[in-house]
């Protein structure tokens, strides 16, 4: 470990530790309850050498290892690779004292969640996240799941891991798009709930995607502090109620930008749809509620500055919003969004006039 690596602490029940840093995976072995003999290392081989050094200090603490390598991306989350994971660790096993390691992106993170949470009604899982998007979102907070032929995410369970290692070294494989696209989330946590985040970004772009500036660390030990703080106030997502927003603040500019993935058959990253969906969410609040139009163009200033896409194409409407439609009506309620009054200060925007939506949408096409 190099550097002071920072610690946040997430108070769910029970709670657990969030490492950022340089070099942190190497405390692995610290974070895992003495009692856990066994270790399955749930891992894509595309990082096989992060997951084999991981492995080795385990195995180095008298832990037997067990690989257990899992398909790329989101073909990880699947019933057959959960059940090829149970079948594993039934095979080997595995008892409710021994534990999980994830070492990857959110797939890897979500899929091996799940199957810590199901095996044995639950067994311990620690995550070493391995994307700037899994650092500061999949990897905290205990959702875990997997996608079905209907939809992504339709399944699953909450699980808290035991900790989280957010080793900043691993980020140096990432192409630059992608740092870009987790730091989609890391704005989203600057505008729903800490101003700082803003100003960090603004005042030095280039650090804030460079994975070797004290920048970025600061940005995912807040964005991990904003998620932290919500999950442990609202750790299973309880409907907000009234003025008071949960954790589906976490869900700033995602109406429009799941729209905006499902449209594109997934072919489009996350945080560059939710870049283009919190523009949107914010001319919302502006032309529907009391968002100052300054705020309106932040948003467009800091995203555009890590170079997030800040417009969509003006003939996608009719789509986005049947799109936007289907997903609500799968939910089982009507259209909302999470829109702020202010910085800081979201609230919900259920079921607003049709006209309203246009015409926001209208503001971040046609420009
Ligand atoms: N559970 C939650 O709360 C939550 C929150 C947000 C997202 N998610 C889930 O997370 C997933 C998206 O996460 P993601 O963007 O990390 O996707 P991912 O896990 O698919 O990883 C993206 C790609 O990056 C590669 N990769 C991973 N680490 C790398 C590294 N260090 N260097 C080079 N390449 C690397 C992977 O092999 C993969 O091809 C989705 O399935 C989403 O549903 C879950
Ligand atoms: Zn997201």
């Amino acid at each position: 470990v190099t550097g002071h690596p920072r610690r946040v602490r997430v108070a769910t029940d029970p709670g657990y530790d969030v490492l950022v840093g340089s070099g942190v995976r190497a405390a692995v072995v610290d974070m895992l309850p003495d009692s856990v003999s066994r270790v399955a290392v749930v891992h894509t081989a595309t990082v096989a050498d992060t997951a084999v050094g991981v492995a080795s200090s385990l195995q180095q603490t008298g832990r037997e290892v067990l690989p257990l390598v899992v398909p790329d991306g989101e073909r990880a989350k699947t019933t057959a690779v959960v059940d090829e994971l149970w079948s594993t660790l039934g095979t080997a096993g595995f008892t409710r004292s021994d534990a999980v390691v994830s070492v990857g992106g959110g797939a890897v993170t979500d899929v091996a969640g799940f199957a810590a949470a199901t095996y044995l009604r639950g067994v311990a899982v620690l995550h070493v996240p391995t994307t700037l998007l899994a650092m500061v979102d999949a990897a905290v907070g205990g959702k875990t799941g997997i996608n079905t032929t209907s939809g992504k995410n339709l399944v699953g369970a909450f699980h808290q891991p035991r900790g989280v290692l957010c080793d900043l070294d691993l980020l140096r494989t990432l192409d630059r798009r992608d740092i870009a696209a987790g730091l989609a989330e890391v704005v989203k946590c600057g505008f729903v709930a800490d101003p700082g985040i803003l100003s960090l970004v603004e005042g030095d772009p280039v650090a804030s995607t460079d994975p070797s500036s004290e920048v970025l660390a600061t940005l995912v030990e807040r964005a991990v502090g904003v998620k932290a703080a919500v999950v442990s106030a609202d750790e299973r997502e309880a409907t907000s109620r009234g003025s008071r927003v949960g954790r589906e603040m976490l869900n700033y500019g995602h109406t429009l930008g799941h729209a905006i993935e499902r449209t594109e058959g997934y072919a489009i990253r996350h945080g560059e749809a939710v870049a283009v969906g919190m523009v949107y969410a914010a001319e919302l609040g502006c032309r529907g509620g009391a968002l100052p139009a300054v705020v309106v163009e932040r948003h467009r200033t800091v995203l555009a500055a890590v170079g997030l896409p800040v417009s969509y194409p003006a003939g996608h409407w009719p789509a986005l919003l049947a799109a936007m439609r289907v997903d609500k009506k799968a939910r089982g309620h009507t259209l909302r969004f999470v829109v702020l009054d202010d910085i800081a200060k979201p609230t919900i925007l259920a079921a607003p006039r049709e006209e309203l939506l246009r015409e926001a949408y209208t503001a971040v096409s046609g420009r």
